[in-house]
Parts: C-alpha cells; structure tokens; sequence
C-alpha cells in the first residue's frame, strides 16, 4: 500500500502566481499541488492537497492525517509565525510533520524568523521556491521507510 502523504498550504498560498512573483514565483497553488501528486507517484506516494485561510481547517486536516496518513507538508504561511494551535496539533498526532516555505525566511523581516510550529516539525525547509515542497516528499519517503 502506498503511503498517504498530506500537503496543506494555509492562509494566502490560494493567491501564488499573482502574489509577489518577485518573493513568491509565478508558479500557481495549482501548479505546485499537481508537482506534489507526479513526484509523489515516482516515490510510491499518495499525496493529498488542501489549502484554507483559516487556522482551525487546518488543525482539523492535522487531526484527520493522524489517523489516516503518514505524514504532512505544511506551509502554514503566516500562522507558521503565531499560531499556537498548529505546535499544539503537531504535536498530538504521531506522524511526522515537515515544515516549509517558498521564501528564505530568515532572509526576511525579522517577525519571520520565529516559528512556533518549527519545534514541533521533524524538520523545516525554506528557501528552495516550489522545490521545498519536493525535498521534503523526499525526506518523508526516506522517514517512512525507516518507520516499516
Ligand atoms: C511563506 C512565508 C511566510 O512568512 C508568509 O507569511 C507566507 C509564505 C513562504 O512560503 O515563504 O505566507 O510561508
């Protein structure tokens, strides 16, 4: 069986390709959610893509992954940076969850360079553009193998 891999992108990615090109990239959410499902299909990876602009969506979809897949992607975009609640689900469910980022954070203002989901994350990958994505279903394919 295939392993079930979420990526959920949170509040703002539904605008990539018309906001800021020049941080973001002209790539779509569509686009790169569509990158996610082929590389996934080439690692043996069943990918599922949800976005929302609200915090608790994404709590609830961090929930829901816990019981059905074996790990999750996330931009969380700006709640990486405040949200409490995401640390918190990270930390309930027994699968683990990749932090990541278009930009290099740490190369922006200086509110970006705390994140309160990254201590509760396996690991975090900013920096790389739509590329983040795809390093971190590598990192994910090798942890799930280690955990059969
Ligand atoms: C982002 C970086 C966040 O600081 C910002 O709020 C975003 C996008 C990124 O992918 O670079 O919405 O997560």
């Amino acid at each position: 069986m295939p392993s079930t891999i979420f990526v959920l992108n949170g509040p703002n990615l539904n605008a990539l390709g018309r906001r800021e090109p020049g941080i973001y990239g002209a790539q779509t959410l569509a686009d790169i959610e569509a990158m996610c499902v082929e590389h996934g299909k080439t690692l043996g990876l069943d990918v599922v893509c949800r976005q929302s602009n609200h915090e608790g969506d994404l709590v609830d979809w961090f929930h829901e992954a816990g019981g059905v897949a074996q790990g999750i992607i996330v931009n969380a975009g700006a709640y990486t940076h405040t949200s409490i609640a995401l640390h918190d689900a990270a930390r309930a469910i027994g699968i683990p969850v990749i932090e990541v980022h278009l930009s290099n954070v740490h190369a922006r203002e200086e509110f970006r360079h705390k994140s309160m989901l990254a201590p509760a994350a396996k690991g975090v990958i900013c920096g790389f553009g739509a590329d983040s994505y795809i390093l971190a279903l590598n990192a994910l394919k090798t942890l799930t193998q280690q955990t059969k």
